[in-house]
């Protein structure tokens, strides 16, 4: 069976918690969870499948933490053969313009290493002006939005990992 694990970065710990509720839903263990301050290159060649979780700060940006060396990790190893899902939290009504845009640097890392990404979504479901991460009408990877629209998170993340699970 292909391993999975998680790998999220979080500030206040709005996307950990985000990460916790899909590795329920997925059946990924604690251990599997992993804050990307302890992501090693080595654990690369334990994990078939990535899914990359992080929030978006400054304007557009990655969560702090990605830049301490788990997005070096990803830009500077190859990736071929992995599949990558994405996922990103953010506040579409204070930062509707840079929505979710941290995704984007996960995206784009991974692709260039030859990963499989996976669990785009169909961005006319949220209400932002605009995003990095949106690619001809679809994020990259789920967009959630704890700030405004915590009552949708629970379904939108039922939908994303049904979409996802048998690829993984
Ligand atoms: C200073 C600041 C900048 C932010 N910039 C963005 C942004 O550009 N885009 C966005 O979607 N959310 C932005 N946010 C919202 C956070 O991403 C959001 O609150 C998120 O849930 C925090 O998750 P975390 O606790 O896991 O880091 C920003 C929040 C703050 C306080």
């Amino acid at each position: 069976m292909r391993k999975t694990c998680i790998i999220f970065g979080s500030t206040t710990g709005t996307c950990e918690s985000l990460a916790s509720k899909i590795a329920d839903k997925l059946g990924i263990a604690a251990n599997d969870i992993i804050n990307v301050n302890d992501f090693k290159a080595e654990m690369l060649s334990e994990y078939d499948n990535l899914i990359l979780g992080t929030s978006t700060w400054g304007a557009g940006d990655l969560q702090d933490d990605w830049y301490g060396g788990g997005l070096k990790i990803l830009q500077s190893n190859d990736l071929t053969g992995k599949t990558v899902a994405l996922f990103g939290c953010g506040d579409s009504a204070s930062y509707g313009d840079t929505f979710c845009g941290g995704m984007a640097e996960l995206y784009d890392a991974v692709k260039k290493q030859g990963a499989k990404v996976i669990g785009s979504v169909d961005a006319d479901n949220y209400s932002y002006e605009a995003s990095a991460a949106v690619i001809n009408d679809e994020f990259v990877g789920l967009a959630l939005d704890e700030d405004n629209e915590s009552n949708l998170t629970d379904e939108r993340i039922e939908k994303w990992v049904e979409q996802i699970k048998n690829n993984l």
